[in-house]
């Protein structure tokens, strides 16, 4: 893209003009986002693969709803979420982080829940008055699935529903075999920095050069200037999406790496050898041992968008903090939960077909290092930068045009909180 067609013109709207740091670092501007966009937006908590079995569940606390959710397979086979309070005194009902049960039994005094979150048990049920059972299960959280992924909404009567929420941007990549992903490595960490300055260094390539620059910064393709940029990206409503270009000589930057035969990725091989000796033997090892057979022309058109033939991968941030990095051969689902306004638990999966033989598990095992280090180098300007910006030296970040994700998902949050806060009585 030239310097005369900039991503910014299509967004008037968002404007060009450094944005003010309160809402990286101010108490009220996170109380504010609690209230009006936390607690009123669909989440992203996890995947149907982490509950196959009927009774399966797993508890998700989410700090910026000031709430923790059990989310379970029941018996009808519906994944179905609950607040993690029992209707007695209000013990936390499930103490386990996950887990297989039949019903749900409170520690404290003995009630049971059945997996639809009934009351279906009460010791000494006779010295209550007149309990109606009825009243007292688990108190019911939205829940719906799109493609996979589990999501919940706090308000117990969304605006929206998760379909309408996705799709205006995300139908389009609908069809991808996530379910046939099945191989997931995973970190999770706390980094000391306000939730929107972590996706922010997420979406957008801006830094590749430099954080990445004894990594992975080869395998992005780069313009005639030697700039890495996205080869587009949009914003939408909500959410925004990014389509990065890869230099398919290394192992990183081939989107095919593994799930292509041995011959196929020769160039890569040989290519990688000289500079990433250890990368381009473990290609060698694991080319075509993927079960899993997805290549370019089996994308869905949501994928790769522009039809770019240097496109490698694309990110799609689904509002307000999932990050779904998609490919032929993995793909990435980091989110960034708020803890605080300067706190944000960072839980970064990585899903890959899976593989066969020692030399298809010797690739993973080289690629989830490898990957590994990506991310410890995106965590290391985090927590120094949150630190720099609470010093106030600075009242603005400045933005170039490829930076306009940043740009937007601050304005999405600014709109809401404002349109919000316009609702409500003075
Ligand atoms: S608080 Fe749960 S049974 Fe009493
Ligand atoms: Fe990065």
């Amino acid at each position: 893209m030239s310097s005369a067609a900039r991503l910014h013109d299509r967004y008037p709207e968002l404007g060009r003009d450094p944005l003010p740091i309160d809402p990286y670092v101010s108490k009220d501007y996170w109380e504010r986002e609690k209230k009006h966009l936390f607690k009123k937006t669909w989440l992203q908590v996890g995947r149907v693969e982490e509950l196959k079995k009927t009774g399966d569940y797993f508890v998700k606390k989410l700090h910026a709803c000031d709430a923790e959710v059990v989310v379970v397979r029941t018996k009808s086979g519906d994944i179905k979420a609950y607040h993690n309070v029992c209707a007695h005194r209000l013990n936390q009902v499930v103490y386990e982080e996950r887990g297989n049960t039949r019903k749900f039994f409170c520690k404290f005094h003995g009630w049971a829940y059945d997996l639809d979150g009934k009351l279906t048990g009460v010791p000494d049920e006779e010295f209550f008055f007149d309990l109606d059972r009825c009243k007292y299960g688990l108190s019911k959280v939205a829940c719906d699935v799109w493609q996979g992924f589990i999501f919940v909404n706090i308000d117990p009567e969304p605006a929206l529903s998760l379909a309408d929420f996705i799709k205006p941007m995300y139908e389009g990549i609908e069809g991808y075999p996530f379910e046939k992903f099945t191989s997931c490595f995973s970190w999770t960490t706390e980094v000391n920095c306000n939730w929107k300055l972590a996706l922010d260094a997420f979406q957008e390539a801006y830094h590749v050069a430099y954080v990445h620059g004894h990594s992975i910064a080869d395998a992005i393709k780069a313009d005639d200037g030697g700039s890495l940029h996205p080869i587009d990206g949009e914003c939408g409503e909500y959410h925004r999406r990014l389509s990065m270009a890869g230099n398919t000589r290394t192992v990183y930057g081939n989107p095919q790496a593994a799930t292509q035969s041995a011959e196929a990725a020769s160039a890569t091989i040989a290519h990688a050898a000289k500079e990433r000796p250890i990368a381009s033997a473990a290609l060698r090892a694991g080319a075509g041992k993927t079960k899993l057979s997805f290549g370019p022309e089996d994308l869905p058109e949501g994928l790769n968008w522009t039809g770019s033939p240097d496109w490698i991968f694309d990110i799609n941030v689904v509002f307000p903090e999932f990050y779904l990095s998609l490919r032929p051969n993995y793909y990435q689902a980091y989110n960034f939960r708020p803890i605080s306004e300067n706190r944000t638990l960072v839980d970064a999966r990585v899903y890959y077909p899976e593989m066969e033989g020692a030399g298809g598990r010797f690739y993973q095992e080289y690629m989830k290092v490898a990957l590994r280090d990506v991310l410890l180098e995106d965590m290391s300007t985090l927590e120094r930068t949150q630190t720099a910006t609470e010093t106030g030296a600075k009242s603005h970040i400045i933005l170039q045009d490829y930076e306009l994700m940043c740009r937007h998902g601050a304005a999405v949050v600014d709109r809401i909180l404002d349109a919000a806060e316009e609702k409500e009585p003075a």
